[in-house]
């Protein structure tokens, strides 16, 4: 993020003496993106940050992707991968299962009710959406709360850990892992990073973690996702290292972890249908993260509030149904829990009946998080799993086996 915070105990000069009560000294440690050009913090530890006493391979899940050939619109029913835990056992890190992703941006899905280890993406940054749930995300800036509809952005080589709640019932959460950094787009931003008046948030509506928490513990296991040798080029490794690292007693910058809530995206709408790039609200490398919230649909006298037909020439297009009532696609089967595919190179648009319902319609009760990738996405195991393959088949009414 692009403004400055503070947390807890640091030196008024940086890069001077920072002691604690007994005399010794903190650990200072810059965090920094793109070689000490961009948005950096600095976080002052009591022990050293960088000891280690072992380290071995993390064997992730299955990473591995198929191309989305024969080319179709797909319908993949996320509750499926994880019909049959309850209560769930798994964690938001380890439980994962991989649906869709390309060289830019991976999306998994994982219904958890554990806490997970220490992890830390050394890839790039994860935006994950909860779909239900609570939870506390430790992390070593300090905790955030994760709650339903929240996005919590976790830069890139942040540690921390997922908590659940579990009185809260099983925390669904929808996992944007990015090749790159997560950010507001660049339009709603001020030349020094103020979102402006014509964005759909605000400064204040981007929650930053508490005070640092300091944990105890000795010989603490750090899980670590990397680039490497394994499927897309992804590898794992668990660090041990001797002193807990949420050991840090304060740190300021412009790079930490946040929360923002989907209900406080403001829509903006028109007369007649406004384009996608209206519900933007993050981007990454080659990818954007859009939202449809709940709200007035188009006044025009003569509009037509679903979409237009309309072919992403230059992008796939991945859609979650989070919750409501998503008129475009009714009779479809798609519902809460489901995403939907729709590719590069097919055109696609309202179910049979949508466009003519719609009219005279004058608001929509649905949410869904789109993300748009520039570069096609594959198929990951859960992807293949979930696929109802029934779906490109919505518009015509029948396939080739009818
Ligand atoms: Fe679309």
């Amino acid at each position: 993020m692009p403004y400055y915070q503070s947390r807890g105990s640091i030196p008024p000069k940086r890069h001077t003496q920072h002691r604690a009560a007994d005399g010794s000294l903190y650990y200072e440690e810059l965090m920094g993106e793109e070689g000490f050009t961009a948005d950096s913090s600095l976080l002052y530890h009591r022990h050293l940050p960088s000891a280690l006493v072992d380290a071995r391979p993390w064997a992730l899940a299955d990473l591995a992707t198929e191309p989305n050939e024969p080319l179709l619109p797909r319908h993949l029913r996320l509750p499926e991968l994880f019909k049959d835990a309850d209560p769930p056992q798994t964690d938001v890190v380890i439980g994962r299962r991989l649906v869709l992703g390309n060289d830019d941006v991976r999306i998994s899905y994982v219904v958890a009710g554990a806490p997970s280890p220490l992890y830390r993406n050394a890839i790039g940054d994860e935006c994950v959406y909860v779909e239900a749930g609570d939870a506390r995300v430790e992390t070593v800036f300090g905790a955030l709360r994760a709650r339903s509809g929240d996005y919590v952005l976790i830069p890139r080589a942040t540690t921390h850990r997922w908590v659940p709640d579990t009185a809260a019932g099983p925390l669904r959460a929808y996992a944007i892992e990015a090749n790159s950094h997560i950010t507001p787009p660049r339009r709603y931003l001020s030349q020094f990073g103020q979102l402006l008046e014509h964005a759909p948030f605000c400064e204040r509506d981007l929650v930053g973690p508490g005070e640092p928490e300091s944990a105890g513990d000795t010989d603490v296991e750090v899980f670590i996702k990397h680039r490497g040798s394994g499927p897309s080029g992804i590898a794992g490794t668990v660090h041990t290292v001797p002193w807990h690292p949420f050991d840090v007693v304060g740190w300021d910058g412009c790079l930490y972890p946040y929360t923002f809530n989907v209900a406080n995206f403001e829509p903006i709408t028109g007369r007649v249908h406004q384009p996608p790039p209206v519900h933007q609200v993050f981007a990454g490398h080659n990818f954007v993260i859009c939202n449809f919230v709940p709200r007035k649909v188009d006044y025009h006298p003569l509009s037509i509030p679903v979409p237009y037909y309309h072919s992403n020439v230059d992008s796939d297009e991945v859609m979650f149904y989070c919750a409501g009532d998503y008129e475009a696609r009714k009779g479809s089967g798609i519902g809460p829990g489901s995403v939907s595919l729709h590719p590069g190179g097919h055109s696609h648009g309202p179910q049979p009946g949508a466009y003519e319902r719609s009219v005279g319609v004058e608001s929509f009760d649905e949410l869904a998080v789109m993300v748009d990738t520039f570069r096609p996405m594959r198929l990951g195991e859960g992807g293949r799993a979930a696929d109802d393959h029934r779906y490109a088949w919505s518009w015509s009414g029948r396939g080739p086996s009818a």
